[in-house]
């Protein structure tokens, strides 16, 4: 505990001194979270942790998170230095997606609008004419189909199969998949709801379509966050990563959350409600890339940045 807040102070003064800015999302640990509250950085979901490194002063950025969200950042204020606590820290869509294929896919449908996931590499984002976070995807596809416009839609299939229901929109899919929320379980999860009848089901859209029948109330982690204050149950199941509790429990003191079903019951599995590579985002790596960026500095390739940039923008200036 004592080496924690070591940590912390440590991390503190850092900041200062470097005139860095901690931004971290809400499936980091708790302590990330915290500490990010604490210095005037942010704890926001994916779209929020760009708009906030793109307007804060800090001439260096620390993104906790993942590796698609430092490029995010490094595209959007490539002035300014960006780290992270780790560049391993990738996503199973973004690995998912490697951009030679998807390209090869787009190419065979030329008359098409390409629409990918923030949770891409920058390549990916280059290559696509609009990009999404789940904050802003049902809005943006709903207001490309009135346009008439057909999309490719990629890397995420369970996000795209749940925006084609709710908008009726022609999509096509690349067959990509999060590992951390393809393994909630339905029968648990009904079992659950059967034994808490009064507890409203919260699910993040990346969840099997069989996971988002069941849910309450459907949206990004900042949207499910809202709904946990605004909706009048004071029991919750959350088909999240667990690290959205932290934010969850502080703005709402007087209600309970209960982390939906994962593999059955008494087996390993090390991507359950808890994201592997945001977990890999750690004080002791906060510290480090404060202290000696080398290794953890964010680079994006400065060609691909421009056409990534134009898709970004779009998104930023259609949901701001
Ligand atoms: P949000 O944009 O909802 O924060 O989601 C990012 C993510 O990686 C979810 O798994
Ligand atoms: Fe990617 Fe899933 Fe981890 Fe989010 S939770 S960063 S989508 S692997």
């Amino acid at each position: 505990e004592t080496e924690k807040s070591d940590y912390k102070t440590k991390i503190k003064q850092l900041l200062v001194e470097k005139n860095a800015v901690l931004v971290a999302h809400y499936y980091t640990d708790p302590e990330i979270q915290a500490l990010a509250e604490e210095t005037g950085g942010c704890v926001a979901d994916s779209l929020e942790m760009a708009r906030f490194g793109k307007t804060h002063p800090a001439t260096t950025i620390v993104v906790a998170g993942v590796r698609f969200m430092g490029e995010t950042s490094k595209i959007l204020t490539p002035e300014k230095t960006v780290v992270m606590p780790t560049l391993a820290a990738t996503c199973s869509l973004d690995v998912g997606c490697p951009i030679d294929e998807f390209s090869a896919f787009c190419d065979k449908h030329p008359e098409r609008k390409v629409v990918v996931y923030a949770n891409t590499s920058t390549a990916v984002k280059a290559r696509a004419d609009w990009i999404v976070t789940s904050s802003c995807a049902l809005e943006i596809v709903e207001h490309l189909d009135e346009q008439g416009e057909k999309i490719i839609w990629g890397p995420d299939k369970h996000l795209g199969s749940y925006i084609q229901k709710n908008t009726g929109a022609d999509m096509i899919m690349w067959d990509g998949a999060c590992i951390v929320h393809d393994e909630f379980k339905t029968k648990a999860l009904k079992d659950m709801k059967a034994l808490y009848p009064e507890a409203a089901v919260l699910v993040h859209p990346e969840s099997p379509a069989e996971i988002v029948e069941l849910a309450d109330a459907v949206g990004s982690t900042s949207q499910l966050i809202k709904a946990a204050q605004t909706m009048n149950n004071k029991m919750f199941i959350v088909a999240t990563d667990r690290g959205i509790f932290y934010k969850m429990q502080q703005l709402c003191p007087d209600k309970e959350f209960f982390a939906a079903p994962t593999a059955g019951e008494g087996a390993t599995c090390k991507s359950c409600a808890n994201c592997p590579w945001m977990a890999m985002n750690g004080l002791k790596a906060i510290e480090e890339a404060l202290i000696d960026p080398a290794d953890k500095e964010v680079f994006v390739d400065m060609t691909l940045r421009e056409g990534a940039l134009k898709s970004l923008n779009r998104m930023l200036d259609f949901s701001a």
